[in-house]
């Protein structure tokens, strides 16, 4: 405030020394001119006396401008003050709240002009963000322990099993520990994957990738487990289908994801249909199941990180609950989107996914 005051003060004397001058050096000349025309050749008493009385009406008119700003210069300082400072103690405290861990802090809109509209905006959006990634955060722990614990209760009860001698480390046994630690390695690469994906670092390669082909190599990789289990793996894709611009091996990632559950959900004897299609500006690839469909209050959350329908009976087949959220996670960061879709339980499961055209 007093830099404001000091500053506001040396435009008020600048103006009035220059006022000063000008009235001492161009305004007497020109009084003096006048009085001469009028006739007061020599300057004589009353010229004296009316001078004079110029230059205290001058000299007065001149204080009380002075005194005037001053007093607005005063006022209109603390009042910006008082409101810059306002603003500036409240950015600072919600930074300290956030900073001792309460993401809840947000600064009010002061009405002082766009700049501090801006920086009271970007501070809250700053503030969101910061919420959001604790959220994550702390729900990726709490996932990921809740993930751990079965895999290494198992571990531990055989182990003391065999410590104890009741089991025997058979090869039986030792296939099922194995099945074990594969299943919490897979864990840390899918948590990795996914934080990547949630922090938005995943590293794309682009390159021109021919859907058509894509999907050509899924079906040759899934074939042989499909044709063992008995389900029918079927394509429809559009001849002359535009390339897009994507990594093919993140791509693979989500053909995948998605070609494993639909043979996980999907009884012997079902079909599952991949098409492809164009629409111009996008290229759409739909997996269509006729397994075990998802009911509808479960639909909105199974692109959810650790989300199964039913948790006990999806776990024990193998699924950690993150397939989709990969699967999303990669065809957004290629700027497509999938989504899940399904007329009910025992009525089939749809996954669609799009991305640009080059
Ligand atoms: N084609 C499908 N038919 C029926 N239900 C499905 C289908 N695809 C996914 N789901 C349901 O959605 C849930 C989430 O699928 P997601 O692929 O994310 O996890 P997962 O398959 O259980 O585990 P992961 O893929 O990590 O091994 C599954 O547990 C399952 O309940
Ligand atoms: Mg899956």
């Amino acid at each position: 405030m007093t830099r404001l005051l000091i500053a506001q003060g040396l435009v008020v004397l600048v103006g009035l020394a220059t006022i000063l001058v000008v009235t001492e050096i161009v305004g007497l000349a020109l009084f003096r001119e006048h009085m001469v025309a009028a006739g007061h050749e020599n300057p004589d008493v009353e010229a004296i006396h009316v001078e004079e009385a110029f230059r205290s009406a001058i000299t007065f008119a001149l204080v009380v401008a002075l005194a005037a700003a001053l007093v607005v210069a005063l006022a209109a300082s603390y009042y910006l003050t008082r409101r810059v400072a306002r603003l500036v103690r409240g950015v600072a405290e919600a930074a300290s709240t956030i900073a001792a861990g309460d993401y809840e802090a947000r600064v009010q809109t002061p009405a002082l002009g766009p700049e501090f509209k801006v920086l009271a905006d970007s501070f809250n959006q700053m503030a969101g963000r910061l919420a959001d990634t604790e959220t994550t955060r702390q729900q990726m722990l709490g996932d990921l322990a809740h993930e751990m614990r079965t895999p290494i209760a198992t571990l531990d009860a055989y182990l003391e099993g065999t410590e104890d001698g009741v089991t025997q480390l058979d090869p039986p046994t030792v296939g099922m520990l194995r099945g074990q630690t594969q299943r919490l390695a897979r864990l840390a690469e899918d948590i990795s994957t996914v934080s990547r994906i949630e922090e938005h670092h995943l590293a794309l390669v682009h390159e021109p990738v021919h859907i058509g082909r894509l999907i050509e190599q899924a079906i040759t990789a899934h074939e042989a487990v499909y044709a063992a289990k008995g389900v029918r793996l079927a394509k429809k894709v559009e001849e002359d289908l535009p390339t897009v611009g994507a990594d093919p091996d993140r791509l693979g990632q989500v053909m995948t994801n998605l070609l494993d559950n639909a043979l996980r959900h999907t009884p012997e004897g079902g079909a599952v249909t991949i098409s492809a299609q164009s629409t111009g500006e996008r290229v759409v690839v739909t997996l269509a199941d006729t397994g075990e469909g998802i009911p509808a209050d479960a639909l909105e959350h199974v692109l959810e990180r650790f989300y199964r329908v039913d948790t006990a009976r999806d776990r024990q087949r193998g699924g950690s609950g993150v397939g989709l959220t990969i699967a999303r996670g990669i065809v957004k960061a290629h700027g497509g989107d999938l989504s899940v879709t399904s007329p009910g339980p025992g009525r089939g499961t749809t996954v669609a996914w799009w991305l640009p055209a080059l």
